[in-house]
């Protein structure tokens, strides 16, 4: 029998984040662009008497370890279609800022799953996990697939996209975190009663991935969500500020944030970027990476 299984999976940033009005559901329509970014989280699993979840990392403290966390609800949901107990013990060895609009929780969801399916040998089909994935949450089939990805729906329906280079990013991480669904009200307040046409992709966003095109691609980037997080953390707007004063070619909050993102050309300008939010004492981490990278993966 298998001692444990490690699945390796990445945080996301949303390069596009267009976002329609509020469905009856509670729910927005998205066209939502996602790019898969090298900071990632570990999920090791093994067999226990019972589900226990246990987390490492800087804010390892900041993670619910009750039956809310999105890996326990992974595990536990693998083992209800396949008729067996969720017994494991799921470690998160968190890298990916929590609350900070990265998927770190989602990225979870799909590691364990991925993991507990390779713990277990259930052999799901990749459909049968994507469908647990959306499930779980609107973010999660995203981390399972990785690479690139236009999200149609509430974010959930996934056409891969062709990248044609590596992009270069800065990450601020900034006190605390953000509550999703409080930063879709908050936008749906400021939109007040104006009419939100229907989210669509940028056909100029999806040209310059497929290019690998970064200066065409910080032409084209946007978040709808941005003006809602700054609104709920006024602070974030010195954040960009640094980040594009220090060259950034784009300066955009994170999905929900509050994690701020800094499209770069090259990693001489991700250091110099990444001094100067260092320097600027506006966030309390500064991280370097690029992306495409994979979704979850076995390692
Ligand atoms: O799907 P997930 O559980 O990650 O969503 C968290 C919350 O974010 C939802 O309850 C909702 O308030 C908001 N949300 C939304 N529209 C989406 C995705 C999320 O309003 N497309």
């Amino acid at each position: 029998m298998t001692a444990s299984v490690t699945v390796r999976v990445p945080a996301k940033v949303n390069v596009q984040l267009a976002v329609g009005p509020v469905r009856s559901d509670g729910f927005h329509d998205l066209a939502n662009v996602f790019l898969a970014v090298g900071l990632f989280d570990e999920v090791t699993v093994r067999p226990a008497d019972a589900l226990r979840v246990t987390c490492e990392g800087p804010d390892a403290g900041q993670v619910p370890l009750d039956a809310g966390n999105l890996a326990a609800r992974a595990a536990l949901a693998l083992a209800k279609r396949h008729g067996r107990e969720a017994n494991v013990h799921i470690h998160i060895d968190k890298n990916i800022p929590v609350a900070g609009g990265m998927a770190g929780g989602s990225a979870d969801g799909a590691a364990a799953l991925v993991a507990c399916d390779a713990l277990w040998g259930t052999g799901a089909s990749r459909e049968e996990m994507l469908e647990i994935c959306a499930e779980l949450g609107s973010d999660v089939p995203f981390s399972l697939v990785g690479g690139a990805a236009l999200g149609r729906g509430r974010g959930e329906l996934l056409t891969p996209l062709e990248t044609g280079g590596t992009f270069h990013w800065v990450f601020a991480v900034a006190d605390g975190g953000l509550s999703t669904p409080a930063v879709y009200a908050e936008c749906d307040r400021l939109r007040g009663t104006a009419a939100v046409p229907d989210p669509e992709p940028s056909s100029a966003l999806l040209a310059a991935l497929r290019a690998g095109d970064v200066a065409a691609l910080a032409a084209a980037v946007g978040n709808d969500l941005q003006e809602a997080a700054v609104s709920l953390r006024p602070s974030l707007a010195a954040t960009l500020a640094a980040g594009t004063e220090a060259g950034a070619l784009a300066a955009m909050v994170s999905g929900s944030g509050p994690t701020t993102a800094f499209l770069v050309e090259d990693e001489a300008a991700a250091r110099k970027v990444a001094d100067a939010l260092r320097a600027s004492g506006t966030c309390r981490a500064v991280r370097e990476t690029s992306g495409p990278v994979a979704g979850a993966t076995v390692i």
